[in-house]
This record gives C-alpha cells, sequence and structure tokens, in this order.
C-alpha cells in the first residue's frame, strides 16, 4: 500500500518536496497546509492537491478569495502516515508534539534543532539509522552538502582533517522581506554551525567550517581542503569516485560552466525536476590532489537539494525493511536525476 503523505508548510521546500512525492510510485500526497490563501494556495489548487488550514489563519479569507479548503491540519494528521515539516525556522519544534499526539511519523527540516528528531538524516550517509524510526531531521542545505560529500571521502580515504569555507547565498529568489546585500558578511561565530552539524551525521568527522554570506540568491559554493588518511594515486581517481556517486553532477572544463548563473541556465536548459539543481555540483577543474591534501569546490542549490533527501525520509520511516540504495535509485529515476 502506497505511504500517505503530508506535507505542512507549502513554501520553497514543501512545494518542492510535495511535487517530489507526488512523483514516487510507492506514495500518495494527501495534501498541504497554508496558513493564508496565496499565489502558493492557487498552485496546490491548480494542480488538483487537497489544501489543509494551518496556523490560526482564518478560513473566511480562503472563503472570500475561493480557495477550497479540504480540513484543517489535524484533520490532514488524521489521514496520513508521515508528515513532512516544511514550516519556517522553529515551528517544526512547536509541532513536533501534535504529531507525536497524532500518531504519525514526521520528518523535519534542518532550521530545527537536532533534538526536534530522534535522528538527523542524510540518504547517502546514514539511511539505515533512520529505518523504523518515528521521526527524523533532514539536514539543512549546506550540512547536506557536507553530509554526501563525506560519504564519497570518508571510507575510501579516511579523513584526519577538514576546513570548508561556505559562501552562501543572502535570500532565496523570492524572498523580497530580505534580499542581496551590498556587501560580505563574514558569520562571526567560529567555527560556523555547519560543522557541529555534520557530525549529527558523521560524530567523528574532523571538520572545521567558517561561513561567508555573499550578495546572490543563486547557490552557495563551498571550498574545502582536506587532509586524507589514505590518499589515492590521483586526482582523476577523486573525480571518478564523485563521477560514480548518485546525487554529484561533476562539470569537464569543455562545458564552460565558470561558476553559479551557468549552473542554475544548465537546470533551466535540462529541465531536471522543475528547473532546480538537487545534485552536489564539481567542477573536474576544481578538484586536486596534492599529496594527502584534497582541494575541491562544490556548488550546492538552496532550495532543491534537499528534496530527494526528504523522499529517501519518508521510505526510511514507513516502508519496512527499505534499502538505501534501492529508495536513492527510485528516487533519482523520478526525480529526472541521471547519471552522465
Ligand atoms: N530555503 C532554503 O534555502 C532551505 C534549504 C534547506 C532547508 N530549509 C529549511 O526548510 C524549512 C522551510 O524553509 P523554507 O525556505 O521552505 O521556508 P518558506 O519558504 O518561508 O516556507 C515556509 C512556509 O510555511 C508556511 N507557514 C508559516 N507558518 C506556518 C505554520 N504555523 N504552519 C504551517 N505553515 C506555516 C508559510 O506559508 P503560509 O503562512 O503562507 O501558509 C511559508 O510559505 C526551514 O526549516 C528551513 O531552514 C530551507
Amino acid at each position: 500500500m502506497a505511504v500517505r503523505v503530508g506535507v505542512n508548510g507549502f513554501g520553497t521546500i514543501g512545494k518542492r518536496v510535495a511535487d517530489a512525492v507526488r512523483k514516487q510510485p510507492d506514495m500518495t500526497l494527501v495534501g498541504v497546509t497554508k496558513t493564508t490563501p496565496s499565489f502558493e494556495a492557487r498552485r496546490a489548487v491548480e494542480r488538483k492537491i487537497p489544501l489543509y488550514l494551518a496556523g490560526d489563519g482564518p478560513r473566511s479569507e480562503f472563503e472570500a478569495a475561493g480557495v477550497p479548503l479540504a480540513g484543517t491540519l489535524d484533520d490532514l494528521l488524521g489521514s496520513v502516515d508521515v508528515i513532512v515539516d516544511c514550516t519556517p525556522d522553529k515551528v517544526g519544534k512547536e509541532n513536533a508534539a501534535r504529531y507525536r499526539d497524532a500518531g504519525v511519523r514526521a520528518i523535519f527540516q534542518g532550521g530545527e534543532k537536532p533534538d526536534v528528531a530522534e535522528a538527523s538524516f542524510s540518504a547517502l550517509a546514514n539511511f539505515d539509522t533512520a529505518v523504523g524510526k518515528r521521526s527524523v531531521r533532514v539536514v539543512s542545505c549546506n550540512t547536506t552538502g557536507i553530509a554526501r560529500a563525506a560519504s564519497v571521502v570518508v571510507g575510501r580515504w579516511g579523513v584526519e582533517r577538514w576546513e570548508a569555507t561556505l559562501v552562501r547565498r543572502a535570500a532565496d529568489p523570492a524572498e523580497s522581506k530580505r534580499g542581496p546585500i551590498n556587501g560580505i558578511l563574514p558569520t562571526l561565530q567560529l567555527p560556523s554551525h555547519h560543522g557541529p552539524d555534520a557530525r549529527t551525521i558523521y560524530p567523528d568527522l574532523p571538520i572545521a567550517t567558517m561561513a561567508v554570506v555573499v550578495p546572490t540568491t543563486l547557490m552557495h559554493v563551498h571550498t574545502n581542503r582536506l587532509r586524507l588518511a589514505r590518499p589515492p594515486a590521483s586526482t582523476a581517481e577523486v573525480v571518478a569516485a564523485f563521477r560514480a556517486t548518485p546525487r554529484f553532477r561533476l562539470f569537464a572544463p569543455w562545458e564552460r560552466v565558470d561558476g553559479t548563473p551557468q549552473v542554475m541556465e544548465f537546470a533551466r536548459d535540462h529541465g531536471v525536476a522543475g528547473d532546480d539543481m538537487m545534485e552536489n555540483v564539481l567542477w573536474e577543474a576544481g578538484v586536486r590532489l596534492d599529496g594527502a591534501d584534497l582541494s575541491f569546490f562544490q556548488a550546492i542549490h538552496q532550495e532543491s537539494i534537499v528534496v530527494p533527501e526528504n523522499v529517501d525520509a519518508i521510505r526510511a520511516l514507513c516502508v519496512p525493511g527499505s534499502r538505501a540504495a534501492e529508495s536513492i535509485r527510485t528516487t533519482d529515476q523520478t526525480l529526472g536525476l541521471s547519471r552522465p
């Protein structure tokens, strides 16, 4: 029987997760929530996704706008196996008890603290630890990028030291309350929270991160420098390992992808999963092994990278005996994340 899924919070992440769930052969999207009618509510109606009322939003506003409601969040919780909480930062924590009381499994996002759920989750890294649990937290976009990269290097070559600087986008494209800033803002918290967050997935990862916010809405870029315990023979071997791993896309020099504008143009050209880029993006020319020292850049599309992770998290929680490789394959095929 298909897993019955609800999405609470139909914004940047929620609408993408909802679309992805609808593409899965083993899942049914029961409905999504809105607190107010808006263009995103219209999107749900036009896609024939039942809309439920969340928060304290007035039902009358939906009636006045002619936007039909199928019920309230409690009604939605009464008809799903799992709820994917995609509400703004910290709201998920407020919702956690409600999900528990309703007896539904719950998936939270990276804007919540780790203790909101039984485990932090990133499919390539720790799918198995989530199997059979009642709640997980899909780590943030940046931490997902780090955890995926760690899944390539840690087991193969060992990591003695990893230093990363995260160059972060200032806002998402649809945000107008804050925006690209005329400046470069260092995050004056050292290390930044991303390293400790990565250790909720890889407890012993010797990573230290710093972050800086720059005036763009197109992706984050990480600069990484690692000291490997058992280095491979060549840079080519490193490139081949990333290429062979799902959810990585490497651009060759001849493709002339200079930076994030071309990456997002590539995503639009290829129509991959709603013009998004759900894979970690690496440049072949931006990977270099020098003895035991590995350097590489990677770019992370903040709006979409966690979407396949949420789909896999649903399977890990709700499909008894589910396996990482099988789930990742199904998710990637249905979302159009092809291997080159
Ligand atoms: N955007 C990113 O780059 C990104 C990347 C990875 C992870 N995340 C994480 O994903 C989560 C969601 O972020 P987001 O970027 O999708 O935020 P978002 O674009 O602001 O969307 C959240 C949506 O939740 C709705 N909402 C507000 N209060 C609610 C409530 N009490 N109950 C139900 N819905 C409510 C809002 O719509 P209405 O009030 O109009 O219904 C809003 O559209 C956060 O934890 C965030 O840290 C975000």
